[in-house]
């Protein structure tokens, strides 16, 4: 089968390029993401005016997919799903891995999904909707404190810019002022939610799904989304995530798949929305019980870095199962095999990182690294005419390590962190957060799993 993977500016779409050039069905692979390294597996995706292919352009994607006769394509981005991406796909008939541009507004529209959460039942946050300035403000000022922050989100995805904790109206003056008409009557340019922030440890769920048919992954992993250590500084998409998360067994993932996700893709089908591709929905476990904090219409970034190890590739293909579900057939798939092993990876940005980001790092030590020792997914590495490898801006590097021989996920971790001390952008420790996992590992964490889980 000729493979098109529709996902540009993350390690994300090197983990799948790799999933995807393991799978015997697969005979020509593309992508959309430039890297020296992932071309190595992957043909860059060429538009006809001989330019690198834009995944937010839906006709040019088409296009490229009929002109390379690409029998599956995997749309795994967030911007190239709401830019309608898979839906053009579609409509020159090749079978498409990810869902529609209306089945993908559960991520692309905070509106729309907290409303779907709410007509579900599905436990949330508290929140409202606001069109103005001034309505804002006025929810606000009561509310928000620096005990109990609210949060802001921005209607349409903003590349991880669209959330903010507001603790005072300084706060939300900040977040707001971008998208406030203020030469006018102070609306705002996208409906913002402001909703109650809430205590717990967040755990990401995933699914493979098709219509009303779905298949939990049997584990929950947990991301670090901010920059500093202990969950402090600038959000991110993800600074390192760990699988799984300790105490989560099997049955629990079944019961929170039927309270939280069965719910949404029922909905999304009743409601002529159906949803083919990967649901990541982002839960917190509160003292009162799990509650869904976001859902995503594609796998996370950088939890695929982690799960892409995860899955039995012996026993089970990922283009077997990305194809079946593309043609309505996840029901029919055999049981899907995973291995039981802890896995994790860790984030390498580029100085600057989230803030002002710098491309052009030279990165050392990344020769001797080779896969017994860690995995390495990249975005957008280039090797220069010495033979330098040098970094791309933002998140540069997943370094992930799979406990294949039974190790724990403390020894995973530790091995992680060994091996991704190796590498150095511009002689210096890159931006990485030297605390992942350490929550997870907790206490307190394995504590609220045994309160709570007689409420999943
Ligand atoms: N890891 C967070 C995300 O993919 O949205």
């Amino acid at each position: 089968m000729n493979v098109l993977i529709v996902d540009t500016t993350s390690a994300r779409a090197h983990a799948e390029a790799w999933l995807a050039n393991e799978s015997p069905h697969t005979n020509r692979l593309w992508t959309t993401q430039r890297s020296d390294l992932v071309q190595n597996i992957a043909d860059l995706a060429i538009d006809k005016s001989g330019e690198h292919l834009l995944h937010t352009d839906p006709e040019g994607v088409a296009e490229f997919a009929r002109n390379n006769n690409i029998d599956l394509a995997i749309v795994s981005q967030e911007d190239a799903l709401l830019a309608g991406t898979s839906d053009a796909l579609t409509e020159y008939g090749i079978a498409v891995f990810g869902p529609s541009q209306k089945a993908a507004e559960v991520e692309t529209s905070k509106v729309f999904s907290k409303e779907l959460m709410v007509k579900t039942g599905q436990p949330t946050a508290d929140f409202v909707v606001c069109k103005t300035y001034d309505e804002a403000i006025k929810y606000a000022t009561p509310r928000a404190t620096f005990e109990n922050p609210l949060y802001s989100k921005r209607d349409r995805p903003a590349r991880g810019k669209g959330v903010d904790k507001i603790t005072c109206l300084d706060d939300l003056h900040k977040a707001l002022m971008p998208i406030t008409d203020i030469e006018n009557d102070f609306s705002l340019t996208q409906r913002v939610i402001l909703e109650k922030g809430l205590v717990g440890f967040e755990i990401g769920l995933h699914a493979w799904v098709n219509g009303r048919d779905y298949v939990m992954y049997p584990f929950a992993m947990v991301d670090h989304k901010t920059v500093d250590e202990n969950d402090e500084g600038s959000m991110t998409g993800g600074m390192g995530v760990v699988a799984p998360a300790p105490g989560i067994a099997v049955d629990d993932i079944e019961k929170l798949g039927r309270q939280f996700v069965a719910p949404t893709i029922n909905e999304l089908y009743e409601s002529g929305r159906s949803f083919t591709g990967v649901l990541y929905s982002g839960l917190i476990l509160t003292a009162e019980g799990p509650m869904k904090l976001e859902d995503n219409a594609r796998p996370g970034d950088p939890e695929t870095q982690v799960w892409a190890p995860l899955l039995d590739t012996d026993k089970s293909d990922f283009i077997e199962i990305a194809l079946a579900c593309s043609q309505d057939r996840l029901s029919e798939l055999p049981e899907i095999h995973w291995r039981k092993a802890a896995s994790t990876c860790l984030i390498l940005a580029a100085r600057g990182y989230p803030d002002a980001t710098e491309a052009g790092q030279v990165i050392t030590g990344l020769k001797d690294i080779d896969d017994n020792l860690a995995r390495v997914f990249d975005y957008g590495t280039r090797i220069d005419e010495e033979g330098n490898y040098i970094a791309n801006a933002g998140r540069s590097l997943s370094v992930g390590r799979t406990a294949y021989k039974g190790e724990s996920l403390e020894v995973v971790l530790e091995e992680n962190y060994e091996a991704a001390s190796r590498i150095k952008f511009d002689g210096e420790r890159p931006v990485m957060r030297g605390d992942v996992g350490k929550k997870v590992l907790s206490t307190e964490f394995k504590q609220r799993v045994k309160d709570t889980r007689h409420l999943f």
